[in-house]
Protein backbone atom coordinates (compact mmCIF):
# COMPACT_ATOMS: atom_id res chain seq x y z
CA UNK A 1 0.00 0.00 0.00
CA UNK A 2 1.41 3.31 -0.69
CA UNK A 3 2.13 5.91 2.02
CA UNK A 4 -0.16 8.07 1.41
CA UNK A 5 -2.86 5.81 1.45
CA UNK A 6 -1.84 4.13 4.51
CA UNK A 7 -1.98 7.65 6.43
CA UNK A 8 -5.41 8.26 5.20
CA UNK A 9 -6.64 4.83 6.40
CA UNK A 10 -4.71 5.20 9.55
CA UNK A 11 -6.21 8.89 10.05
CA UNK A 12 -9.95 7.10 8.74
CA UNK A 13 -9.44 4.54 11.59
CA UNK A 14 -8.46 7.40 14.43
CA UNK A 15 -11.35 9.29 13.30
CA UNK A 16 -13.85 5.79 13.72
CA UNK A 17 -12.32 5.35 16.95
CA UNK A 18 -12.87 8.48 18.36
CA UNK A 19 -16.77 8.62 19.10
CA UNK A 20 -16.00 5.07 20.49
CA UNK A 21 -13.15 6.16 23.09
CA UNK A 22 -15.16 9.04 23.74
CA UNK A 23 -18.10 7.42 25.00
CA UNK A 24 -15.67 4.80 26.63
CA UNK A 25 -13.96 7.51 28.39
CA UNK A 26 -17.38 9.35 29.62
CA UNK A 27 -18.65 6.09 30.67
CA UNK A 28 -15.77 5.39 33.09
CA UNK A 29 -15.78 8.89 33.85
CA UNK A 30 -19.19 7.79 36.54
CA UNK A 31 -17.19 4.34 37.42
CA UNK A 32 -17.28 4.33 41.32
CA UNK A 33 -15.11 1.84 41.84
CA UNK A 34 -12.33 3.06 39.32
CA UNK A 35 -12.69 6.10 40.42
CA UNK A 36 -11.67 5.10 44.57
CA UNK A 37 -9.01 3.06 43.23
CA UNK A 38 -7.69 5.96 41.07
CA UNK A 39 -8.45 8.56 43.66
CA UNK A 40 -6.61 7.10 46.51
CA UNK A 41 -3.71 5.16 44.66
CA UNK A 42 -0.37 7.13 44.82
CA UNK A 43 0.40 6.71 41.17
CA UNK A 44 -3.00 7.76 39.96
CA UNK A 45 -2.36 11.44 42.01
CA UNK A 46 0.35 12.12 40.47
CA UNK A 47 -0.88 10.85 37.15
CA UNK A 48 -3.45 13.32 37.79
CA UNK A 49 -0.54 15.95 37.74
CA UNK A 50 -1.37 16.60 34.00
CA UNK A 51 -4.21 18.34 34.27
CA UNK A 52 -4.91 19.00 37.93
CA UNK A 53 -2.68 21.84 40.09
CA UNK A 54 -2.07 19.45 43.10
CA UNK A 55 -4.17 17.82 45.75
CA UNK A 56 -4.21 20.94 48.07
CA UNK A 57 -5.11 24.63 47.62
CA UNK A 58 -1.56 25.54 48.62
CA UNK A 59 -0.78 24.01 45.08
CA UNK A 60 -3.72 26.10 43.34
CA UNK A 61 -2.46 29.22 44.87
CA UNK A 62 1.15 28.30 43.92
CA UNK A 63 0.26 27.45 40.23
CA UNK A 64 -2.14 30.51 39.65
CA UNK A 65 0.57 32.61 40.81
CA UNK A 66 3.15 31.24 38.41
CA UNK A 67 0.22 31.85 35.40
CA UNK A 68 -0.33 34.98 36.51
CA UNK A 69 3.59 35.90 36.37
CA UNK A 70 3.36 34.81 32.36
CA UNK A 71 0.60 37.73 31.72
CA UNK A 72 -2.36 35.14 32.09
CA UNK A 73 -5.87 35.27 34.56
CA UNK A 74 -6.78 32.23 35.94
CA UNK A 75 -10.18 30.74 37.30
CA UNK A 76 -9.86 28.46 39.87
CA UNK A 77 -11.93 25.00 40.41
CA UNK A 78 -12.38 23.25 43.79
CA UNK A 79 -13.20 19.47 42.43
CA UNK A 80 -15.91 17.37 43.34
CA UNK A 81 -19.01 16.61 41.67
CA UNK A 82 -22.56 15.90 42.81
CA UNK A 83 -22.27 15.78 47.19
CA UNK A 84 -24.66 13.15 49.12
CA UNK A 85 -24.98 15.93 51.73
CA UNK A 86 -26.02 18.86 53.24
CA UNK A 87 -22.82 19.17 54.97
CA UNK A 88 -20.55 17.88 52.20
CA UNK A 89 -22.22 20.98 50.10
CA UNK A 90 -21.74 23.19 53.02
CA UNK A 91 -17.74 21.95 53.01
CA UNK A 92 -17.10 22.08 49.51
CA UNK A 93 -18.40 26.30 50.11
CA UNK A 94 -16.17 26.96 52.47
CA UNK A 95 -13.08 26.18 49.85
CA UNK A 96 -14.35 28.59 47.68
CA UNK A 97 -14.89 30.88 50.49
CA UNK A 98 -10.92 30.49 51.39
CA UNK A 99 -10.07 30.77 48.21
CA UNK A 100 -12.00 34.15 47.69
CA UNK A 101 -9.94 35.24 50.14
CA UNK A 102 -6.90 33.78 49.62
CA UNK A 103 -6.98 35.50 46.40
CA UNK A 104 -7.73 38.86 47.64
CA UNK A 105 -4.80 38.62 50.70
CA UNK A 106 -2.36 37.47 47.65
CA UNK A 107 -3.38 39.72 44.96
CA UNK A 108 -3.86 37.27 42.58
CA UNK A 109 -5.62 37.70 39.14
CA UNK A 110 -8.20 34.91 39.85
CA UNK A 111 -11.64 34.32 40.07
CA UNK A 112 -13.24 31.04 40.97
CA UNK A 113 -15.55 28.33 39.06
CA UNK A 114 -17.75 26.53 40.59
CA UNK A 115 -20.39 23.39 39.88
CA UNK A 116 -24.04 24.06 41.34
CA UNK A 117 -24.01 19.56 41.89
CA UNK A 118 -20.86 20.39 44.52
CA UNK A 119 -23.43 22.77 46.06
CA UNK A 120 -25.90 20.51 46.82
CA UNK A 121 -27.68 20.70 43.34
CA UNK A 122 -28.84 17.12 42.99
CA UNK A 123 -29.70 16.91 46.47
CA UNK A 124 -31.96 20.36 46.77
CA UNK A 125 -31.90 23.14 44.30
CA UNK A 126 -32.61 25.70 46.81
CA UNK A 127 -29.38 24.69 48.87
CA UNK A 128 -27.05 25.31 45.51
CA UNK A 129 -29.27 28.73 45.12
CA UNK A 130 -28.37 29.90 49.10
CA UNK A 131 -24.62 28.67 48.75
CA UNK A 132 -24.04 30.45 44.93
CA UNK A 133 -25.82 33.63 47.03
CA UNK A 134 -23.34 33.67 49.18
CA UNK A 135 -20.44 32.72 47.41
CA UNK A 136 -21.81 35.39 44.77
CA UNK A 137 -22.26 37.78 47.70
CA UNK A 138 -18.38 37.30 49.24
CA UNK A 139 -17.03 37.67 45.24
CA UNK A 140 -18.70 40.88 45.10
CA UNK A 141 -17.20 42.09 48.54
CA UNK A 142 -13.87 40.91 47.38
CA UNK A 143 -14.11 42.97 43.98
CA UNK A 144 -14.40 38.96 42.29
CA UNK A 145 -16.02 37.13 40.31
CA UNK A 146 -18.07 33.50 40.44
CA UNK A 147 -18.13 31.69 37.15
CA UNK A 148 -21.04 29.03 37.07
CA UNK A 149 -19.84 25.95 35.39
CA UNK A 150 -22.29 24.04 33.01
CA UNK A 151 -22.98 20.28 34.20
CA UNK A 152 -25.15 18.00 31.64
CA UNK A 153 -28.31 18.82 29.74
CA UNK A 154 -30.70 17.82 32.76
CA UNK A 155 -29.56 20.65 34.75
CA UNK A 156 -29.57 23.35 32.39
CA UNK A 157 -32.52 24.44 32.91
CA UNK A 158 -31.90 24.99 36.56
CA UNK A 159 -28.25 26.02 36.69
CA UNK A 160 -29.54 29.22 33.97
CA UNK A 161 -32.50 29.95 36.36
CA UNK A 162 -30.66 30.29 39.56
CA UNK A 163 -27.29 32.34 38.06
CA UNK A 164 -30.58 34.55 36.52
CA UNK A 165 -31.69 34.75 39.88
CA UNK A 166 -28.54 35.83 41.99
CA UNK A 167 -27.56 38.46 38.82
CA UNK A 168 -31.52 39.70 39.30
CA UNK A 169 -30.64 41.58 42.83
CA UNK A 170 -28.93 44.82 42.27
CA UNK A 171 -26.32 44.34 44.55
CA UNK A 172 -24.82 41.37 42.95
CA UNK A 173 -25.24 42.24 39.33
CA UNK A 174 -22.18 41.48 37.30
CA UNK A 175 -20.53 39.32 40.17
CA UNK A 176 -22.02 35.58 38.55
CA UNK A 177 -21.54 34.52 34.76
CA UNK A 178 -22.52 30.91 33.60
CA UNK A 179 -21.39 28.66 30.90
CA UNK A 180 -22.94 27.78 27.65
CA UNK A 181 -22.58 24.81 25.92
CA UNK A 182 -22.40 25.37 21.75
CA UNK A 183 -23.15 21.44 21.04
CA UNK A 184 -26.78 22.29 22.69
CA UNK A 185 -29.38 22.92 20.40
CA UNK A 186 -31.06 25.60 23.36
CA UNK A 187 -27.64 27.51 23.47
CA UNK A 188 -28.68 30.32 20.53
CA UNK A 189 -31.77 31.31 22.64
CA UNK A 190 -30.29 31.05 25.93
CA UNK A 191 -27.14 33.24 24.96
CA UNK A 192 -29.58 35.88 23.49
CA UNK A 193 -31.27 36.21 26.97
CA UNK A 194 -27.83 35.96 28.26
CA UNK A 195 -27.02 39.05 27.40
CA UNK A 196 -29.81 40.46 27.33
CA UNK A 197 -30.13 39.97 31.30
CA UNK A 198 -26.60 41.20 31.57
CA UNK A 199 -24.63 38.17 32.78
CA UNK A 200 -21.59 37.30 31.45
CA UNK A 201 -20.96 33.86 29.36
CA UNK A 202 -18.32 31.66 29.20
CA UNK A 203 -18.66 29.50 25.49
CA UNK A 204 -17.33 25.78 25.34
CA UNK A 205 -17.95 23.76 23.40
CA UNK A 206 -19.71 21.05 25.77
CA UNK A 207 -17.72 18.22 27.70
CA UNK A 208 -20.72 15.48 28.55
CA UNK A 209 -22.35 12.92 26.48
CA UNK A 210 -25.38 14.11 25.38
CA UNK A 211 -28.06 12.65 23.11
CA UNK A 212 -29.13 13.33 19.19
CA UNK A 213 -32.78 14.97 20.88
CA UNK A 214 -30.69 17.80 22.79
CA UNK A 215 -27.43 18.23 20.95
CA UNK A 216 -25.74 18.16 17.52
CA UNK A 217 -23.92 14.80 17.37
CA UNK A 218 -21.44 15.64 14.52
CA UNK A 219 -18.18 17.77 15.32
CA UNK A 220 -18.47 20.08 12.42
CA UNK A 221 -21.89 21.13 13.10
CA UNK A 222 -20.86 21.69 17.27
CA UNK A 223 -17.89 23.92 15.51
CA UNK A 224 -20.11 26.00 13.30
CA UNK A 225 -22.90 27.11 16.39
CA UNK A 226 -19.30 27.74 18.46
CA UNK A 227 -18.08 30.47 15.85
CA UNK A 228 -21.76 31.64 15.12
CA UNK A 229 -22.44 32.03 19.29
CA UNK A 230 -19.13 33.60 19.51
CA UNK A 231 -19.92 35.91 17.06
CA UNK A 232 -23.16 37.10 18.88
CA UNK A 233 -20.67 37.28 22.26
CA UNK A 234 -18.35 39.38 20.56
CA UNK A 235 -21.03 41.76 19.31
CA UNK A 236 -22.36 42.21 22.78
CA UNK A 237 -20.94 44.95 25.27
CA UNK A 238 -20.83 42.65 28.14
CA UNK A 239 -16.85 40.98 28.79
CA UNK A 240 -17.29 36.83 27.57
CA UNK A 241 -14.79 34.30 27.80
CA UNK A 242 -13.97 32.13 24.72
CA UNK A 243 -13.02 28.31 26.17
CA UNK A 244 -11.34 26.61 23.66
CA UNK A 245 -8.15 25.01 22.68
CA UNK A 246 -9.40 24.63 18.92
CA UNK A 247 -6.90 26.92 16.36
CA UNK A 248 -9.78 27.34 14.01
CA UNK A 249 -12.26 28.73 16.34
CA UNK A 250 -9.92 30.98 17.86
CA UNK A 251 -8.66 32.25 14.55
CA UNK A 252 -12.42 32.82 13.80
CA UNK A 253 -12.81 35.00 16.32
CA UNK A 254 -9.68 37.10 16.24
CA UNK A 255 -10.66 37.43 12.17
CA UNK A 256 -14.04 38.53 13.14
CA UNK A 257 -13.20 40.93 16.34
CA UNK A 258 -10.44 42.57 14.02
CA UNK A 259 -12.97 42.95 10.72
CA UNK A 260 -15.53 44.33 13.21
CA UNK A 261 -13.08 46.52 15.02
CA UNK A 262 -13.80 44.93 18.69
CA UNK A 263 -10.55 45.22 20.78
CA UNK A 264 -8.69 42.69 22.27
CA UNK A 265 -9.10 43.52 25.65
CA UNK A 266 -13.01 43.68 25.31
CA UNK A 267 -13.13 39.50 25.42
CA UNK A 268 -10.89 36.77 26.74
CA UNK A 269 -10.05 33.19 25.52
CA UNK A 270 -9.83 31.05 27.87
CA UNK A 271 -7.96 27.52 28.05
CA UNK A 272 -7.40 24.07 30.95
CA UNK A 273 -4.61 23.45 33.12
CA UNK A 274 -2.07 21.71 30.94
CA UNK A 275 -3.82 22.13 27.52
CA UNK A 276 -1.64 23.48 24.67
CA UNK A 277 0.54 25.83 26.94
CA UNK A 278 2.18 26.92 23.61
CA UNK A 279 -1.24 28.26 22.32
CA UNK A 280 -1.53 30.09 25.29
CA UNK A 281 1.68 31.76 25.86
CA UNK A 282 1.55 32.62 21.38
CA UNK A 283 -2.27 34.08 22.38
CA UNK A 284 -0.40 36.33 25.01
CA UNK A 285 1.82 37.76 23.07
CA UNK A 286 -0.61 38.74 20.43
CA UNK A 287 -1.64 40.94 22.52
CA UNK A 288 -4.85 38.92 23.76
CA UNK A 289 -6.02 37.93 27.13
CA UNK A 290 -5.70 34.57 28.24
CA UNK A 291 -7.42 32.73 31.28
CA UNK A 292 -6.35 29.53 32.46
CA UNK A 293 -8.58 26.98 34.41
CA UNK A 294 -6.56 25.51 37.47
CA UNK A 295 -8.25 22.42 39.06
CA UNK A 296 -7.10 21.24 41.69
CA UNK A 297 -7.58 18.72 44.78
CA UNK A 298 -8.23 15.43 46.04
CA UNK A 299 -11.56 14.38 43.83
CA UNK A 300 -10.07 14.80 39.97
CA UNK A 301 -10.80 11.60 38.36
CA UNK A 302 -14.16 12.53 36.62
CA UNK A 303 -12.59 15.79 35.24
CA UNK A 304 -9.74 13.87 34.36
CA UNK A 305 -11.70 11.61 32.60
CA UNK A 306 -13.01 14.08 30.55
CA UNK A 307 -9.65 15.13 28.95
CA UNK A 308 -9.12 11.94 28.26
CA UNK A 309 -12.36 11.50 26.22
CA UNK A 310 -11.79 15.14 24.66
CA UNK A 311 -8.36 13.67 23.46
CA UNK A 312 -7.77 10.31 23.68
CA UNK A 313 -4.12 10.65 22.38
CA UNK A 314 -3.98 11.68 25.83
CA UNK A 315 -3.66 8.11 27.22
CA UNK A 316 -0.14 7.73 25.46
CA UNK A 317 1.03 10.55 26.97
CA UNK A 318 0.03 9.48 30.51
CA UNK A 319 1.18 5.46 29.48
CA UNK A 320 4.91 7.12 28.59
CA UNK A 321 4.75 8.87 31.74
CA UNK A 322 3.89 5.96 33.64
CA UNK A 323 6.09 3.64 32.07
CA UNK A 324 9.09 6.11 33.25
CA UNK A 325 7.89 6.16 37.05
P1 LIG B 1 -11.82 20.20 20.52
O1 LIG B 1 -12.25 19.16 21.51
O2 LIG B 1 -12.36 20.15 19.14
O3 LIG B 1 -10.25 20.17 20.48
C1 LIG B 1 -9.49 21.01 19.61
C2 LIG B 1 -8.02 20.73 19.83
O4 LIG B 1 -7.65 21.18 21.14
C3 LIG B 1 -7.61 19.27 19.82
O5 LIG B 1 -7.34 18.83 18.53
C4 LIG B 1 -6.38 19.27 20.70
O6 LIG B 1 -5.28 19.74 19.99
C5 LIG B 1 -6.73 20.30 21.75
N1 LIG B 1 -7.36 19.68 22.93
C6 LIG B 1 -8.67 19.74 23.28
N2 LIG B 1 -8.88 19.09 24.45
C7 LIG B 1 -7.68 18.60 24.81
C8 LIG B 1 -7.24 17.85 25.94
N3 LIG B 1 -8.06 17.45 26.90
N4 LIG B 1 -5.93 17.54 25.98
C9 LIG B 1 -5.06 17.93 25.03
N5 LIG B 1 -5.43 18.64 23.94
C10 LIG B 1 -6.71 18.98 23.85
N6 LIG B 1 -17.31 21.93 29.34
C11 LIG B 1 -18.54 21.84 29.89
O7 LIG B 1 -19.37 21.04 29.46
N7 LIG B 1 -18.87 22.68 30.93
C12 LIG B 1 -18.01 23.61 31.41
O8 LIG B 1 -18.34 24.35 32.35
C13 LIG B 1 -16.72 23.70 30.81
N8 LIG B 1 -15.80 24.63 31.23
C14 LIG B 1 -14.64 24.79 30.53
C15 LIG B 1 -13.75 25.82 30.87
C16 LIG B 1 -12.62 26.05 30.10
C17 LIG B 1 -11.71 27.19 30.44
C18 LIG B 1 -12.35 25.23 28.97
C19 LIG B 1 -11.16 25.47 28.10
C20 LIG B 1 -13.18 24.19 28.66
C21 LIG B 1 -14.31 23.95 29.44
N9 LIG B 1 -15.16 22.89 29.15
C22 LIG B 1 -16.39 22.82 29.77
C23 LIG B 1 -14.72 21.79 28.23
C24 LIG B 1 -15.18 22.03 26.81
O9 LIG B 1 -16.55 21.86 26.72
C25 LIG B 1 -14.49 21.06 25.85
O10 LIG B 1 -14.80 19.74 26.20
C26 LIG B 1 -12.98 21.20 25.79
O11 LIG B 1 -12.58 22.53 25.88
C27 LIG B 1 -12.45 20.62 24.46
O12 LIG B 1 -12.98 21.33 23.38
P2 LIG B 1 -12.13 22.35 22.46
O13 LIG B 1 -12.94 23.57 22.28
O14 LIG B 1 -10.79 22.55 23.03
O15 LIG B 1 -12.10 21.66 21.03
Amino acid sequence: MCPDRAATNGLRRQSCLMPFLRTAFIALSHNRSLRNFCERSRIGNKLSGRFVAGMELADALRVAESVNKQGMFVTLDSLGESVSSAAEAHKAADVYHQLLDSIRERHLDANISVKLTQMGLALDPELAEAIATNLTEHAKYTGNFVRIDMEDSPLTQVTLDIVRRVNARTDLRGAIGIVIQAYLYRSQADVEQLISDGIRVRLCKGAYKEAAEVAFPRKADVDANYIKLSQVLLESSLYHGLATHDEGMIAAAKSYAKHRGIAPSRFEFQMLYGVRRDLQRKLVAEGYNVRVYIPFGREWYPYFMRRLAERPANVLFIAKQLLRQ
